[in-house]
């Protein structure tokens, strides 16, 4: 590796990939019900009682395998792969401001951490199960950072949790009220505590996109932006005002190389905010139908039918698919990239797909503008 560049460098989705962490399913538990997320069964079993507790072996072996197989790989095409530690995910937590009985898991790192450049954020969080996830990270963060002192670290504030915290009617929300509110960007967070996940955000270089959803309220956005504009990011928040349950942005907004974003014909970004991409060349494709319906997905999958979309870049010409999605495996490349497959499937129902499962902590290149047209308005 270059010396002149710090061992975390990581400014976008999409620049030459050295250095990663690919999730793991082992030790998972059933997403407990709580007042951030009600998860629910799907397909036949619909409507009886989620399950708690521990994941059954032979669902996380299988996850676990199909994991191994991306880090296998992306070890193939020369990049360096880190898992997280193991943690005991069915302790019950006991806080001063919430309990909940069980864990989640560490499948998705994408969820809760990020590389903005040559930083690493520790995400707050929005549920309670996922509270102490970073700590399935913290060995690899403290590799990192003894390892360079250009390497900054910042956890973001810890909300309370509490019940103040969220609203709690919002999941027996009539489809109607669910409309009227569709453009107040009101979810199961309130605004009075800084609350995001890591993947609610995009990054495009010295431009990030920040999805205001279930799992990111704008004091969050705030609390972005004031940490990161000082040091020349700019913020944008965006809206997919079609998404009742927006949670994660990486299976709505997905930037594939400079000048290139796959979008979901469900959910269509908010048209004042589609402009500064349209203003700078960029190229707006939706993504094709994805292979299996919403009913079809895996039982205990609380992701929608579009995971499909959510590829994972190992440069601006190589992209992983899920082995399955071949109309979207078609389209990419008709579009000029080397596609790479991976079966994934048996991921899903851990939290997400391929680019959920990854946490990128170093890419080649460097912070460029790709939207030159926006007006420089941040302090020096
Ligand atoms: N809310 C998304 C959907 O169902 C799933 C996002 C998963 N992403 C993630 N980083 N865990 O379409």
């Amino acid at each position: 590796m270059n010396d002149n560049v710090p061992v975390v460098n990581s400014w976008n989705e999409w620049d030459p990939l050295r250095e990663v962490v690919v999730g793991s399913a082992t030790g998972a538990c059933f997403e407990p019900t709580e007042p951030g997320n009600r998860p629910q069964r799907r397909g036949s079993a619909s409507g009886t009682p989620f399950p708690t507790g521990p994941k059954p072996s032979e669902a996380t072996e299988k996850a676990d395998e199909e994991l191994a197989g991306l880090a296998a790989l992306l070890q193939s095409q020369g990049v360096t792969v880190h898992r997280p530690a193991p943690m005991n995910f069915g302790q019950r937590l006991e806080t001063p401001t919430f309990s909940v009985e069980n864990q989640y898991c560490a499948t998705c790192p994408r969820d809760v951490m990020i590389t903005i450049g040559n930083e690493i954020i520790e995400a707050p969080m929005s549920r309670r199960a996922r509270y102490f996830e970073y700590q399935a990270y913290r060995d690899i963060v403290y590799r990192y950072w003894n390892a360079d002192d250009r390497v900054r670290w910042t956890t973001a504030p810890k909300p309370s949790m509490s019940d103040a915290m969220y609203r709690s009617d919002f999941w027996d929300w009539p489809i109607e009220q669910r409309h009227a509110r569709m453009h107040s960007s009101e979810f199961c967070v309130t605004q009075d505590e800084v609350v995001f996940d890591a993947a609610d955000m995009s990054r495009f270089g010295r431009d990030i996109m920040v999805q205001e959803s279930m799992t990111t309220n704008r004091a969050g956005i705030r609390w972005l932006k004031r940490h990161l504009e000082p040091h020349g990011f700019r913020i944008h928040p965006v809206h997919f005002p079609l998404d009742y349950f927006p949670s994660h942005i990486d299976c709505t907004f997905v930037p594939l190389r400079p000048g290139l974003v796959l979008t979901n014909p469900d959910r269509p970004i908010e048209s004042s905010e589609a402009k500064m991409f349209l203003d700078n060349d960029w190229e707006l494709v939706d993504a094709p139908p994805p292979v299996l319906s919403n009913d079809e997905m895996p039982q205990y999958c609380q992701s929608s039918k579009w995971l499909s979309m959510n590829v994972f870049s190992i440069s601006p010409e190589k992209v992983v698919v899920e082995q399955r999605e071949t109309p979207l495996q078609d389209m990419l490349d008709r579009l000029g990239f080397e596609v790479y497959t991976v079966p994934f499937r048996n991921v899903f129902e851990f939290g997400g797909s391929l680019h959920c499962a990854t946490w990128d902590i170093h890419r080649e290149g460097t912070r460029e503008d790709y939207f030159p047209t926006l007006t420089q308005s941040l302090p020096v």
